[in-house]
């Protein structure tokens, strides 16, 4: 028997494996898709660490982690993470991560939002995407082994203890049931509530969350959706922090600067916001900035920019506007990154440790999830050693669901239904929100929870359909929508990202995390100390 299954091959989920690696040979990944698509790549900027002493301090990290939370999280976590900052950088640039760095060799580190110190450390601007290659590139050094494009579709859980997992295997069709002693859980956030408005890769679709909750696992903090500031206006692809970390402005169509540019994302998310709102464009200015720096420190932006909009940056503004980027809610777990379910561990994205509350600081997710990762990753590999047996009664491998989902008649194209609940979820619950708003939102919901139980797919062959995946993908869509308007609703403040114009202001009542948990068959809200 497996001692640890991971499921999801991002940053949190490879990390999570080479550090259970260290500990057993019986580590399995499985995946629905492929590293090099997880949505790490997209973390462009860099990763949080203090290293130069002299000038910053962990303390300050944790101050300023914490201040962004707007105070929901819990410092004994945020102290965890950045304390093992140093080693966490240590550890990627060992595994051949390759940082920039100076002359004499060291990490070079620039400034990012909601801190005064230059406390970010980058690979130019793909950090993400060369922290993923280095991850998987050791996972194989490793012998790790991978199930690529298998798909989540269930947990086995017995008299509440975690026993497998059902596997359902795109290639053929198949479902398969797989047991371990423990299991963790990195499928990353559910960016893709917001799918036509969001920097994130299509396979950010709460998979992990969905599953879990249905499973009666608890989730916290869904009503915090990050707003990336700058997305290119009209195609949702990011526009790195470090561009204003390197000096770039935010201006208006008068060329105005109308914001500090490296407040929390939150503020200036809503800064713009409200600009678009009267219908005036809002643009980065880099023209001020000597090229050979943004070549050298940003060579994928000025590709982007030119390639999708044909704009020179030293000559031309860059329009923008604010797009989904990250999830702050995710599964709840505690310290040692361990779900309300023993032996079932959560990290990266999906999670939702405590750390980031309800502003994450950028740099500081790819420190959460590779930090938290190699925590899980030793926290299951080491429970499983205590775990003798672990044996399921024999389930059969049910097919049911998906031949009845074959057989299904078209009716509403799912495909329509994701397009629609984007268009309302970022018109309802997104950078502001009202009451009358969020519950108009409900209802919508409810229409689109009928119209899915009613659409079949169009493919119905068993090899290879991604109509299927993409199916079950839309089913979590909208389960976390659900769970988000419901959220949202219930904060009865504005709070980091979730901004209420009918409750302008934070109020210690509210001072909690949020807690959404299926109980006997009813979604439970609750607001509990960030513990
Ligand atoms: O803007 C960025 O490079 C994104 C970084 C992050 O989300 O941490």
């Amino acid at each position: 028997m497996l001692d640890v299954i991971i499921i999801g091959s991002g940053g949190a989920g490879l990390s999570a494996a080479l550090s259970a690696k260290d500990l057993t040979n019986k580590v399995l990944i499985i995946s629905k898709t492929y590293p090099t698509h997880s949505q790490t790549v997209q973390a462009q900027g860099g990763i949080n660490c203090v290293l130069d002493e002299e000038n910053d301090s962990i303390e300050n990290h944790i101050n300023d982690t914490y201040n962004s939370s707007k105070y929901i999280s819990n410092k004994n976590t945020i102290k965890t993470m950045c304390k093992n900052a140093k080693e966490t950088i240590q550890w990627l640039d060992k595994l051949g991560v390759p940082f920039s760095k100076d002359e004499k060799g060291n990490i070079k580190q620039r400034y990012f939002g909601g801190t005064k110190n230059k406390r970010t450390c980058y690979s130019s601007d793909y950090t993400g995407l060369k922290i993923i290659h280095t991850l998987y590139d050791n996972c194989i050094k490793n012998d790790i082994k991978f199930l690529h494009e298998h798909i989540l579709i269930d947990l086995i859980i017995e008299d509440n203890k975690y026993k497998g997992v059902k596997i359902y295997d795109l290639e053929n069709g198949k479902i398969k049931n797989i047991y371990s002693k423990s299991l963790i859980i990195a499928t990353g956030g559910y960016g893709n509530v917001y799918s036509k408005h969001t920097t994130n890769s299509i396979s950010t679709t709460g998979d992990g969350l969905a599953i879990a909750y249905r499973n009666g696992i608890k989730l916290s903090n869904l009503e915090f959706i990050q707003f990336h500031p700058t997305a290119l206006k009209g195609t949702n692809t990011l526009i790195s922090e470090s561009a204003r970390a390197e000096g770039a402005y935010l201006v208006d169509k008068n060329e105005k600067r109308f914001v500090d540019e490296l407040s929390t994302r939150d503020e200036v998310a809503r800064a713009i916001k409200e600009k678009l709102l009267k219908d005036e464009d809002v643009y980065l200015d880099m023209r001020h900035i000597n090229i050979d720096i943004l070549k050298e420190k940003m060579p994928q932006e000025i590709r982007l920019i030119k390639d999708i909009l044909n704009i020179d940056v030293s000559k031309d503004l860059i329009p923008i506007t604010p797009a989904v980027h990250y999830t702050m809610g995710g599964i709840l777990v505690d310290v040692s990154c361990e779900t309300s379910i023993k032996n079932i561990y959560a990290c990266g994205e999906v999670a939702q440790n405590n750390t980031h509350g309800a502003n994450r600081l950028g740099g500081n997710s790819l420190l959460e999830i590779i930090t938290f990762g190699k925590i899980a990753g030793k926290e299951a590999a080491n429970k499983s050693k205590q775990i003798v047996e672990n044996r399921a009664k024999e389930i059969e491998d049910d097919i049911q669901f998906i031949e009845e989902l074959l057989t299904k008649e078209i009716n509403k194209s799912i495909y329509e239904i994701k397009n629609e609940l984007s268009t309302y979820m970022f018109k309802n619950t997104g950078l502001f929100r009202t009451k009358n708003d969020l519950i108009k939102m409900l209802d919508i919901i409810k229409t689109f929870e009928k119209e899915y139980k009613n659409s079949g797919i169009k493919n119905k062959d068993l090899n290879y359909n991604k109509n299927l995946l993409e199916y079950l993908e839309i089913g979590n869509i909208i389960l976390l929508s659900k769970l988000t308007v419901i959220s949202a609703l219930k904060r009865e403040e504005s709070r980091g990202s979730h901004y209420r114009i009918d409750f302008k202001n934070s109020s210690e009542k509210y001072k909690k995390i949020s807690t959404m948990q299926l109980i006997n068959g009813e979604d439970k809200h609750n607001f509990e100390d960030a513990i």
